[in-house]
């Protein structure tokens, strides 16, 4: 391929991945947009394999390593639970990260690039910048993915002085730095290499594990956009305009979103990028997913046939599904109850939090898949002002994004987080297998208030008792 066809498939593909994050940030183009994405990446993928820089001798290497890695990851994709997705996603950014740091050894030991001066100065800085932001992001996100996956424990580790260890290592990679741009040998070099990457390793794993288990979905978002960066710094190792633009865009949608979820989570987005994130006020008081906060009062169960009458009786009802209704798989089992409401004319919508369930959009993916209306769910900030208005407010599945205590406690772990306000309903049900505590391993205040009841059980089960009830007494 000419290096002017290649030259317009790069922009071609540049345009789609900028066309697919417009289709990603709503739900009804969303699929539109990831067609554009694997169009634009098939193009880009085509235009460098076929392209001016790969010789015939590199094509059978590239092939298979393209097909073990394409089967690994179609594998993985096959059998990963919706749930599990996080947890994927941050392994997937931790091989950004290493992809980074093998390419930037390999520019340093590349003997076929002759520069000097400037340019030469300047190809070193890249290459050193890159290995450090890709051995960061490489540790960083194994770490997060022991986390998310239950490998290691939620809770934040926190060393003695470690703010100061963390000034200590930013200083050796200072200084290496500038004994890597001044040295002479490729031994000199390699070893200023060397030392700044376990040091950046090591800062990795030092500042998620100093995060608390429910601050991690930020810490995804964040390694999201570090692993873009990383991608960004390996395009200006290898002069690839393609990888440079990819990389910014990643890098800069990650740091949005970041941005977004923190500001869902009441958190500081200097703090989180600084990392360290969570450890002190936000540090949960039990490990995260533990369910062992202690129930304090006493809650008022309900039954699938009282639930119904309730709902018959209803003129606004109001949704909020969380992770739990990921795990029970009860999107369509609300969908059916949904489409029989709204057929009796009852107003019905749905609440979703900005980091209800496990990753960005978890919940309008499940109701999408469940063909709910897109024009009946609304983010958090949209209608969290109607649940006066409001006879029935429904949790499914949903803990940490409905407790009253970020509001009610200030010295609550998830204080000032903003949530969806059920309790201010005339009634709400939170339905759940148990009175276990979410992510966050708080308890939960909404469970034990006067116009709350529980409807306990598998929600998909649940939720097909409540249909076969109003479908009953229809
Ligand atoms: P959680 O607070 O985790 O609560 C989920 C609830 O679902 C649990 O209390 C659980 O109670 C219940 N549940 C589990 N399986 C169920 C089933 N089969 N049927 C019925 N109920 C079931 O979830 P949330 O309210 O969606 O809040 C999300 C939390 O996850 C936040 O703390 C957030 O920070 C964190 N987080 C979010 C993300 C993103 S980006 N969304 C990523 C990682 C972490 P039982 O065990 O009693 O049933």
């Amino acid at each position: 391929m000419s290096i002017g066809l290649s030259t317009i498939s790069y922009i071609a593909a540049t345009i789609l991945f900028i066309l697919c994050l417009g289709g990603l940030s709503n739900q009804e183009t969303a699929r539109r947009g990831n067609v554009y994405g694997i169009i634009g990446m098939a193009i880009a993928v085509l235009a460098t394999v076929f392209g001016p820089r790969v010789g015939l001798a590199g094509l059978p290497w590239i092939i298979v390593a393209m097909v073990v890695g394409g089967s690994i990851g179609l594998y993985a994709a096959r059998v990963v639970q919706m749930t599990q997705m996080p947890e994927l996603v941050a392994l997937m950014h931790s091989l950004v990260g290493l992809a980074a740091c093998i390419v930037g050894y390999a520019s340093y030991i590349d003997t076929s690039i002759v520069l000097s001066g400037a340019e030469k100065s300047i190809h070193e800085v890249e290459i050193y910048v890159g290995i450090l932001i890709g051995a960061v992001t490489f540790s960083g996100s194994i770490i997060a993915f022991g986390k998310l996956s239950g490998r290691i424990g939620g809770k934040p580790v926190l060393l003695p002085g470690r703010h100061f260890m963390n000034l200590i290592g930013l200083l050796i990679i200072i200084y290496f730095g500038r004994v890597f741009l001044n040295v002479e040998s490729l031994s000199g070099g390699m070893f200023a290499l060397t030392v700044m990457t376990i040091v950046s390793l090591a800062f990795g794993v030092h500042m998620v594990m100093a995060i608390g288990g429910a601050d991690m979905p930020v810490v995804v978002s964040m390694l999201n956009s570090y692993s873009g960066w990383a991608a960004a710094a390996t395009g200006f190792m290898l002069g690839n305009d393609l990888l440079i633009v990819t990389g910014a865009l990643v890098g800069s949608s990650g740091a949005i979103l970041s941005y977004i979820m923190c500001s869902a989570m009441n958190r500081n987005f200097i703090s989180v990028i600084a990392g360290g994130f969570g450890s002190d006020g936000g540090a949960p008081k039990k490990p995260a997913g533990s369910g062992g906060a202690e129930p304090a009062g006493e809650v008022t169960p309900i039954s699938a046939t009282e639930t119904a009458e309730l709902l018959r009786e209803a003129k606004n009802v109001i949704i909020v599904p969380g992770y739990g209704m990921a795990v029970a798989q009860a999107q369509h089992a609300v969908c059916e109850i949904t489409s029989l409401l709204r057929e009796k004319g009852v107003n019905v919508r749905f609440g979703i939090h900005p980091v209800a369930g496990r990753m960005p959009g978890h919940m309008n993916v499940l109701l999408a898949e469940a063909k709910v209306p897109y024009d009946i769910v609304f983010e958090m900030d949209e209608l969290n002002g109607d649940f006066p208005d409001t006879d029935v407010s429904i949790v499914i599945g949903a803990n940490d994004i409905v407790n009253p205590a970020a509001q009610e406690d200030p010295g609550s772990p998830i204080a000032g987080m903003p949530v969806l306000e059920v309790w201010k309903a005339k009634t709400s049900i939170v339905m759940k297998r148990s009175m276990a505590s979410g992510y966050a391993g708080v308890d939960n205040p909404l469970f034990y208030k006067e116009n709350n009841r529980m409807l306990f059980g598998d929600a998909k089960k649940t939720l097909e008792e409540v249909h076969a009830a109003l479908k009953g007494g229809a």
